[in-house]
This record gives structure tokens, sequence and C-alpha cells, in this order.
């Protein structure tokens, strides 16, 4: 390896992959890929492309990440969230490259009223949530070094997401509506790209020892948690400061008030302890992560 790894990002052009393409950047042989440059739904360019760049380090943060959308599409989230996985994890194995996968706390029915762990049973409620967690198995199946991240509710100053649907419907109405009995841990792409860094250096320096004693999978979610009726509320509280935005009232309503075309979990706080114990790793809790992005999306204004 030379001094600095070749780490291949995939997703580039979404939330997460920004924010990895920025972490990675000042120390890193940098190989990003949108959708335009390499389509995850084509097998063999996956192929042709991790052969080409003979990564160190494969950071995959593509997904199909429409949850309504993919009660529509099973094929294509499956395509993106399942196959192209698989393929990866084959090719990580073929060029002895590390591969990071992120997957989400929609593996979960949210029936459990503790943090779930990485050994609690898994029982998807939507389409997104089964080609994600099959994604999960099919690179548990293949093996070798890779790590996969199951996060929660990303959201960051790059990308489309809750924080800036709120922020434009602020803008548009007084007063709004949100459920109040889904709750999760908000996790930034900042915190994420962070951790993410900080973990696959150290793997790649051998701190780590082998594969058989860090390769898994990890839940890695910002602390604390909150309903999405909650996090508006926290978001324009603290954006009325900052951003010298006007703050609309929110009112909580019931997920039966508000159908989807997917079901979601209404519990899907994510325990981070495992991740803690292997890597001596946690993220910030959500509230200083809010801060962090909002003062972003301040300064950008
Ligand atoms: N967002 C969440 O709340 C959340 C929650 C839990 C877990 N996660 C997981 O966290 C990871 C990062 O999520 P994120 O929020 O950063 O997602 P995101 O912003 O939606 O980014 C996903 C990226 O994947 C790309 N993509 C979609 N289809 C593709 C294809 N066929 N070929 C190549 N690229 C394709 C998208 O490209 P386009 O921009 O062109 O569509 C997009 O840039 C994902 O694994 C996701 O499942 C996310």
């Amino acid at each position: 390896m030379s001094i600095w790894p070749r780490v291949l990002i995939l997703g580039s052009g979404g939330q997460l992959g920004h924010e990895l393409v920025q972490s990675f950047g000042g120390h890193a042989e940098v190989i990003a890929c949108d959708r335009n440059s390499l389509d995850l739904t084509s097998p063999d360019k996956i192929r042709e492309k991790v052969r080409t760049a003979a990564p160190d380090l494969i950071l995959n943060a593509a997904a199909y990440t429409a949850v309504d959308r993919a009660e529509s599409e099973p094929d294509l989230a499956t395509a993106i969230n399942t196959h192209a996985p698989a393929i990866l994890a084959e090719e990580a194995l073929r060029a002895g490259a590390l591969l990071v996968h992120y997957s989400t706390d929609y593996v979960f029915d949210g029936t459990k009223n503790s943090p779930w762990t990485e050994i609690d049973a898994t029982n998807p409620l939507n389409t997104y949530g089964a080609s994600k967690l099959a994604g999960e198995k099919a690179i548990t199946q293949v093996g070798g070094r890779y790590l996969i991240f199951r996060t929660s509710w990303v959201y960051g100053p790059y990308g489309k997401n809750f924080l800036f649907t709120m922020l434009r419907l602020g803008r548009e109405r007084d007063e709004l509506k949100v459920v109040d009995d889904q709750v999760g841990s908000p996790t930034t792409s900042i915190e994420l790209a962070k951790a993410t860094n900080k973990i696959t250096t150290r793997i790649l320096r051998g701190d780590f020892g082998s594969p058989s004693v860090w390769a898994g999978l990890y839940n890695m979610t910002c602390g604390g948690s909150v309903s999405w009726c909650g996090f508006a509320q926290a978001i324009f509280a603290r954006s009325a400061k900052l951003l010298k935005e006007k703050s609309s009232t929110v009112h909580p309503i019931k997920t039966i008030e508000f159908p989807t075309p997917a079901a979601r979990p209404h519990n899907s706080v994510l325990s981070n302890e495992k991740l803690f114990q292997r890597f001596g790793v946690r993220l910030t809790t959500w509230e200083p992560a809010l801060d962090e992005v909002l003062q972003i999306v301040t300064q950008r204004k």
C-alpha cells in the first residue's frame, strides 16, 4: 500500500457520500463515483470499476433510499440495496480490500421498548428495510474484511433531508403537523463520516488485528433519541436563533393520521455499545450534531 490509501467512494452525490469525500480527501487517494460514473444496477460495471480502481478501502454510501417509492419499485431497490452490495463484497474479497457498507434502523419492526442491539431479531416493515437487510446478509455471507454500519434518520448540510424539508415548510406555513409516535436517533452525515474515517484509518494501520476480531455488523448513530415531532421542534427552536429563520409551531400527530405507502417502526433507536466496545468510538448526541449542521447552513447563506 502507498502511504495514502486508495479509497473508492460510491454514492458521492448523496448526503453521506459527499461527507465521506470531504473527510477522506485530505489523507487518501479518493476515487469518487456518483450515479453517472457508476450505475449500481450494472453488475459488470461494478466489477470493472473495482478492478480498475484497485482500492484499499471501498466506502459504499450509495443506496436506493426512497422509502415510500420502494414499495412500487421493489426490483430496483433490491438491485441497488441487495445485489450491488453482494458484488462489492465479492470484489472486495478478491482485491483484499476493506468494504464499508451502511444499513438502516428500518430492518427492525419497532416493537422493542429499548434500543435495538446487533443481535436482536430483524423484521422489516417495508420493502426498503427488507432490501437493506438482504444486502447485509449477502455481505456477511461473502465475509472477508467488511464492516456494516447500521444507522438512522440521516441528514446533513448537503442533500435532500428532513431538516431542509422542515426549514422550507417553516418558511411557507406558521403551523405544521409532524408524527410524534415514531422515535429514533437523528444522525448527521458529518458524524458518520468522522467515525468511519477514525475506524477505517486504524483498521488499515493494523491497530485492531485480523478481521476475525473486528469484521461484522455495528450500529452507528448519534446519541439520544427523539420523535420526528420533537426533532422538528428542535430544528425550529435552534434555527430561529442561528439562522434568524421564522419559528413555526409544530403540532404532534399520530402515524395513523399521516398514512404513507411504507410502514415505519415506532421505535428504531439503536444501541451503540458494540461500536464503542470494539473501536472506542462514540458519535456525539443528536442536539450538538444538529447545531453543527445548522451552523454550516447559516454560513452558506
Ligand atoms: N437517509 C436516511 O435517513 C438513512 C437512514 C438509515 C440508513 N441510511 C443509509 O445510509 C446510507 C447513506 O444514505 P444517504 O442518506 O446518504 O442517501 P442519499 O443521500 O439518498 O444518497 C444515496 C446515493 O446513492 C445514489 N444512487 C441511487 N441509485 C443508484 C444507482 N443505481 N447507481 C449508483 N448510485 C445510486 C444516489 O444517486 P442520485 O442522487 O443520483 O439519486 C445518491 O447519491 C445508505 O446506505 C442508506 O441506506 C440512510
